[in-house]
Parts: structure tokens; sequence; C-alpha cells
């Protein structure tokens, strides 16, 4: 059987270091940094996440800026928005909530965002500031994963790292910071043969497919550290009520065969919010020059 990261303890004590840090930046500018969130549409699950940085934000001593915007927002009227935010001083980090309506051009609105104020890492400039390992502002789900496999395993390098999922916001800067820490690493995705096999040749293994409990337990190699990025509500078991919430791993099998595993909730989660916050006071600090 093996040992739980406990994301959501780890998340504490990272908020708790960054409200310390908040406050010694007061203290020494004299000015509190902002994080400016901005939301467009009714998504319920997007209004959670939301609602959650806000107040995380507010309990490290930083300013909390949320923009709502109505579903039908226009695409001039959201890059004015940016336009207006990038020029605030007020304002240190920036971060549009997504996906955003079908309607509005998503790479453009991310490519709008000042790269010092891209507190979630989406920039093409930070993209690419990561890709070459200068420095940059790293997207926090992924960040969040590599400080919790480095609490684990301290040193990465030589380990074989199976990351599925090739998304922008996980999956690739995910290689990337593995990659950084020299591991081996191999990205997976939907089109990937042999997919059971590759994966219990890992011994870290990032699951961010988002797809309900699809890593098995027999996916898994002994020992292996296994990190599940997914968050997928199962369909209710009765009417009326809320599905379970389950990863992209199924976790009592894989449990069975790891040395650590992030359970959801719990694991990743709660760390995407905490390096939201570390990242916006990094950006405070890279503003004061
Ligand atoms: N939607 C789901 N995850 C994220 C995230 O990390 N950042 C933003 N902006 N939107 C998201």
């Amino acid at each position: 059987m093996s040992a739980r990261i406990d994301g959501k303890a780890e998340a504490l004590r990272v908020r708790e270091r960054v409200a310390e840090g908040v406050a010694a930046f007061k203290e020494k500018t004299g000015r509190t940094p902002g994080l400016a969130v901005v939301l467009v549409g009714e998504d319920p699950a997007s209004q959670v996440y939301v609602g959650s940085k806000g107040k995380a934000t507010v309990a490290a001593g930083m300013e909390s800026f949320t923009h709502r915007l109505p579903d039908d927002t226009s695409q001039a009227e959201l890059l004015a928005l940016i336009d207006q935010l990038n020029g605030d001083p007020a304002v240190d980090g920036i971060l549009v909530q997504l996906p955003l309506p079908g309607h509005l051009d998503e790479d453009e609105v991310i490519g709008e965002i000042d790269p010092s104020k891209d507190v979630d890492g989406f920039h093409v400039i930070n993209a690419g500031r990561l890709s070459v390992g200068q420095d940059a502002m790293v997207p926090c789900t992924p960040y969040g994963c590599i400080h919790l496999l480095k609490q684990q395993h301290g040193d990465l390098s030589g380990l074989h790292a199976v990351v599925i999922g090739r998304s922008n916001i996980v999956g690739k800067p995910m290689a990337q910071l593995l990659l950084s820490e020299n591991a081996t690493v191999t990205i997976a995705h939907s089109r990937t043969k042999n997919l059971p096999e590759l994966a219990k040749s890992a011994d870290i293994l990032v699951a961010a497919v988002g797809r309900a409990e699809m890593v098995k337990g027999d996916w898994v190699k002994p020992g292996a550290t296994v990190i599940d990025v997914g968050i997928n509500r199962l369909p209710p078991a009765e009417e009326g009520a809320k599905g379970k919430l389950v990863g992209d791993v199924a976790y009592e099998e894989a449990a069975e065969k790891a040395a650590a595993i992030t359970p959801v909730p719990g694991g990743v989660g709660p760390m995407t919010i905490a390096m939201l916050l570390r990242n916006t006071l990094v950006a405070a600090h890279r503003r004061e020059g």
C-alpha cells in the first residue's frame, strides 16, 4: 500500500510562506500585490474556481480584483479590459479563466496579456522561456506537480517520467519541468500505442487526460510515484445528487502498486491555487525590479 501525497497540507504550507512573503513585500514597498481574475460567462465550475482564487488571494494578504463579464462579451471588449489591466499599477497578475465561450479567440486573448503579468504562464513568451530554460512564469498546475514530486523524491535525475496528456496547460509544461530536473521524459497521448506498457515503465507517472479513472492499477510499476491531475465528476448515483469527484487514475487499484500517489480531491488541485499565489508574488517582486 502506498503513501498518500497530501497536496492539501502542502498547499497550506506554500500559502503560509506566500502570506509571509506578501507581508514582507508590503513592508518594503508600501504597496499590496494584486491579482485580477477575469471570468466570461456563467460556467458553474469556472465560477467555483474563480471564487476560490479570489478568497485565497485575500487570505494571502493580496488585493483581489474579480471581473465577471457576460456570456456575450465581444472579443474587442475583453481585449480592452486586458489592456486596462496591463496598464493598471495595482495589478501584478492577470488570469483569464478558461475555457472562454466559443465565440472568443482564446489564443488572441492570452497573447494580449502582458507576459510579466501572465501568472498562468500561458503566454507564448512564457511557454518559450520555459522551453529554453529561461526564467518564466510557470503554469500553476504543473508547477504544483513538480513541487510535490521534488518533495517526494528530492532528486529526479535519471528517473523515467511518463506524462499522459499533451495540453499546453499541463502536459507540455509538465514535461519541460521534468526535463529541467534531469528526468528522462516521455509524453504519451490519445494516439500513443501500447499505453499501458509504456505507463508501466514509468518511475513517475503523471496523468493529465481528463478521462475518469482511465489509468488502471496494472499500468503502474511497483514503487512508482503517481501524480493525478484529473478532476472528473462521475454520473450521480441517484437523480438530484452530485456525482463523485474522481481523477484520471483508478485510485484504489493504483495505490496497491505505487509507492506514493496523489488523491482526488486533495492532491494536485489545492496546489494549483497555491502556485498561482506564489506566481503573483513573484510577478510583484519583478515589477518592483
Ligand atoms: N481552467 C482550468 N484550469 C485553468 C488554469 O489553470 N488557468 C486558467 N486561467 N483557466 C483554467
